[in-house]
């Protein structure tokens, strides 16, 4: 359903009850580019990412064509950057019983200096009920960037709510795809590097991918549904292979966390 016809804004559920908002945008010597938004709907509704400042009005009349605006909960997101949380004191004064939800590093370093209400900051493995739903945070430092970086699983529905794992170029106009992400994501990836590429990123994918997540909700592109686990594990072999030739051209030492690469990432 498109909310809006002059931004082309749309709004179609990819998984029960958890609602994706889409909007194209144009950026300038980028071209075309996307930014999405998670609606989970339930007794506390939660909005994953609020969408740059600029784009609140165009949110905010999507997520009204789903629920009262008024009645959201809580407004989450990974890391603090305008596309993740730009938009989260229009939102908080727009829902006036709603907190902010986010990492205990991001409430300390930003949120809570920022936000017109304090956070709700969660501990790494937290689980905040929604009602029938429920998130569950996992800190994931410097995955993909940002010391505050950290993502939801929802456990009823196998979504993760995965940020900008996964980034496809383009106005993401198909709402869930069951084809290949990481060609396209990789893709993206090659020539506007967004990763931190830091020690722990291995790890964290490997404990990201043993809660076999089945639908991907990215932040950028279409959601996806499959095998999560592998998809996560088939992400960390590329991103292992680029800190290899990385290394490998500037002969720094290669970290103790890559001799000790899970065999299944190594194959
Ligand atoms: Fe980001
Ligand atoms: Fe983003």
């Amino acid at each position: 359903m498109i909310s809006n016809t002059q931004s082309g804004t749309n709004v179609h559920e990819i998984a029960d009850g958890i609602y994706r908002i889409n909007t194209p945008v144009t950026l300038p010597g980028a071209g075309q580019f996307n930014f999405n938004q998670y609606l989970i709907v339930d007794d506390a509704p939660l909005l994953f990412h609020t969408g740059p400042r600029r784009m609140f009005p165009l949110v905010r009349e999507a997520v009204g064509l789903v629920m009262a605006v008024e009645k959201l909960k809580y407004v989450g997101f990974s890391h603090f950057e305008a596309d993740e949380c730009g938009a989260l004191n229009e939102w908080l004064a727009a829902a006036p019983q709603s907190e902010p939800v986010c990492g205990k590093i991001g409430a300390m370093v930003s949120v809570n200096d920022i936000a017109e209400r304090p956070a709700r900051a969660l501990a790494d493995g937290e689980v905040l009920k929604l009602g029938r739903h429920s998130v569950r945070w996992f800190d994931t430092p410097h995955l993909p960037h940002g010391w505050d970086s950290g993502l939801m699983m929802e456990a009823t529905t196998g979504t993760f709510l995965c940020g900008d794992l996964f980034t496809q170029g383009g106005a993401g106009e198909t709402p869930l795809v069951e084809s290949d992400i990481l060609g396209p994501s990789e893709a993206f990836r090659a020539p506007m590097d967004y990763y931190s590429h830091a020690p722990n990123t291995t790890a964290i994918l490997e404990r990201l991918a043993q809660e076999r997540p089945t639908t991907m909700a990215c932040m950028h592109g279409s959601a996806w549904r499959g095998d999560g686990a592998a998809l996560l594990r088939a992400l960390a072999g590329r991103l292992h292979a680029d800190q290899l030739r990385l290394q490998d051209a500037t002969g720094v030492a290669r970290p103790v966390q890559s001799r000790a690469m899970p065999e299944a990432i190594e194959a």
